[in-house]
């Protein structure tokens, strides 16, 4: 079973992810870690043009393992890192590398819920089920500005919105595997659901997938 949940960044789908894998027993598979571990390395480097800066993340793909994405460096996490790991993801062959990494984790069974741009359209076309989970970007920045405020970062609300604007644009607008919602996804509008909101609202697709899938296993 595969649940591809994609869409833009503080959609809350990452946060769903977690909890539908949770209740359905199904592992977590967080693909944007993947992309903020690859940019990690290149973080405060300076290129001397886009070659250079591209064969270092390509190299820096080439060195992720899935070990990493349970304890990752806490700059993965920050906006810097969120700004890098869309600059890598426009490279085909970084991609490449992180979509054979994605495969391989969620071939295992019982399967898994992952999370992110690409998941239902380039990465898991065939998935069981496919959500394109979204939000205003208000109410998208302003989630992220109280998670940063949690943590003590002192970055304005317009400074976040003005972030979240430009990864939306960079990741819509690439040419490989842009940031789009599939054909058959289910559309969740987030901005005014709690996050139990949101997840009873995955969950009524799921039940019947699975009352499906129990129901054509019988006959
Ligand atoms: O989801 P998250 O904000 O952690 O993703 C960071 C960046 O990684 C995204 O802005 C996007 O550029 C890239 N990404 C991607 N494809 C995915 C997941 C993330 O291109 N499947």
């Amino acid at each position: 079973m595969i649940i591809a949940i994609d869409g833009p960044e503080a959609s809350g789908k990452g946060t769903v992810a977690k909890l539908i894998a949770k209740k359905y027993n199904l592992r977590h598979l967080d693909s944007g870690l993947l992309y903020r571990l690859t940019g990690v390395p290149l973080i405060g480097q300076k290129f001397n043009n886009n070659a250079e800066f591209e064969a270092q993340a390509i190299k820096a793909a080439g060195q992720i393992n899935a070990a990493q994405l349970d304890s990752p460096p806490e700059i993965a996490r920050t906006m810097q890192g969120g700004v890098m790991a869309s600059k890598v993801a426009v490279i085909p062959q970084v991609r490449d590398i992180l979509t054979a990494i994605q495969k391989n984790i969620a071939k295992q069974k019982p399967g898994a819920v992952i999370d992110g741009r690409d998941i239902g359209t380039v990465v898991f076309p065939n998935a069981e089920l496919k959500f394109w989970v979204t939000a205003s970007i208000e109410s998208r920045a302003s989630r992220r500005f109280a998670e940063y405020q949690a943590k003590g970062r002192s970055d304005s609300l317009a400074a976040v919105s003005q972030a979240i604007a430009e990864r939306d644009h960079r990741d819509s607008s690439r040419a490989a595997s842009p940031m789009v919602r599939a054909q058959d996804a289910h559309l969740i509008e987030t901005s005014k659901l709690s996050i139990e909101g949101v997840v009873e609202a995955l969950s009524v697709f799921i039940d019947a997938k699975l009352a499906d899938l129990k129901g054509s296993s019988q006959n």
